[in-house]
């Protein structure tokens, strides 16, 4: 296989590639990241001389770079993994044209290589397309379309266009949905990394609102066999929800890091809360359990601890980082 991985010197991609290389080792991969403040080439240091791997510095909107990356690969593309985004919420209430740009535009690009070469392209979306449960309720496949922020109205904008070529032109191509990551290299601007780097640095954690926003959080490594399986099995024109079954409210989750860290609660900050704040986030990912075999390994008993670990002992990973953000 040679597969066109785009956004991966991000998180969510570089651990796919970690995986990949580990568990593939006769697939080749070229990875188009237009290395934004979200893409860090140390994120895929370690993997780097691996002759399997190969980079290029490009923007998916734009089809040459898409041409010049797969001609990086040994052969002709077999699919393409699209995980290439402006993917902070905070940032698209701010600045929404970009998330508009790279998100549907550059979506718009993959697919048109896709078609033209006749290839799967698997586009990696998220639960948020499905916009905010109440107290009950699981996200299905079948949950209508109703993202709220601009960055969840750009990936819902992207996996309609995904439909639309599959419909249109017959295009080959999976869409996966999943809830929350958490991980190694997550960009510290996102919940665990930014508590876990704050309580690091004598600050305290800050929660949005009354923190009673549920999220149903992955270990990434599962997403990343989740969307294996989607690119190795999946059925075309199919969409698969993945999620672990682990709600929690961002306080909950607040209280268990502090407690993790040995610190006390006093270190929980309650901030402004974030415009149209999405409530509550549940999925239900029996379809892909079913359907394609996906079971994930981590729960947060296991995946939270080692997670919290990975960042108190990489701090010269994610100082660099914050110093950028200005936090
Ligand atoms: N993080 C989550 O919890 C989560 C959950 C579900 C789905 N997703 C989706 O998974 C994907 C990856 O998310 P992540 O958390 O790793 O994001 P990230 O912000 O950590 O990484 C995004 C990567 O895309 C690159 N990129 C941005 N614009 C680009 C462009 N125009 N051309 C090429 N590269 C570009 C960045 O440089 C970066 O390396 C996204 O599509 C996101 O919507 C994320």
């Amino acid at each position: 296989m040679n597969i066109l991985v785009t956004g991966c010197s991000g998180f969510i991609g570089s651990n796919f590639v970690r995986m990949v290389l580990r568990d593939y080792p006769t697939w080749q991969i070229c990875n188009l990241d237009l290395l934004t403040y979200a893409g860090n080439p140390e994120n895929l240091r370690d993997v780097e001389d691996n002759p399997n791997y190969r980079f290029y510095q490009g923007d998916i909107v734009d089809p040459e770079a898409v041409e010049k990356a797969a001609s990086l690969l040994p052969g002709p593309v077999d699919a393409i993994v699209n995980f290439a985004a402006e993917s902070h919420v905070d940032n698209s209430i701010k600045n929404p044209g970009i998330f508009v740009q790279t998100n549907i535009q550059g979506t718009l690009t993959l697919l048109n290589y896709a078609q033209k070469h006749k290839i799967r392209l698997v586009q990696v979306s998220t639960d948020e397309v499905y916009g905010t449960l109440g107290a009950t309720g699981l996200f299905t496949e079948d949950t209508p379309l109703a993202p709220n922020s601009p960055y969840s109205a750009s990936k819902t904008g992207a996996d309609l266009l995904v439909r639309a070529w599959v419909e249109t032109y017959g295009l080959d191509a999976v869409v996966t949905r999943c809830s929350n990551n958490y991980g190694p290299y997550q960009y510290p601007e996102k919940l665990i990394p930014l508590a876990v780097s704050h309580l690091m640095e004598g600050k305290n954690i800050p929660v949005y609102g009354k923190g009673l926003n549920v999220r149903d959080w992955l270990h990434v490594d599962d997403h990343c066999t989740g969307i294996l399986l989607a690119l190795e099995k999946g059925k075309s024109g199919g969409i698969y929800n993945i999620g672990g079954n682990n709600e929690w409210t961002n306080i909950d989750i607040a209280h268990e890091i502090v407690k993790i860290m040995g610190l006390s609660t006093d270190r929980i900050e309650f901030v402004e809360d974030r415009l149209g704040h999405d409530l509550r986030y549940a999925i239900d990912a029996t379809l892909i359990r079913t359907e394609l075999g996906w079971e994930p390994k981590y729960d947060f008993t296991t995946g939270l601890p080692e997670t919290i670990k990975w960042y108190q002992e990489n701090e010269a990973w994610w100082k660099p980082l914050k110093a950028r953000l200005g936090q």
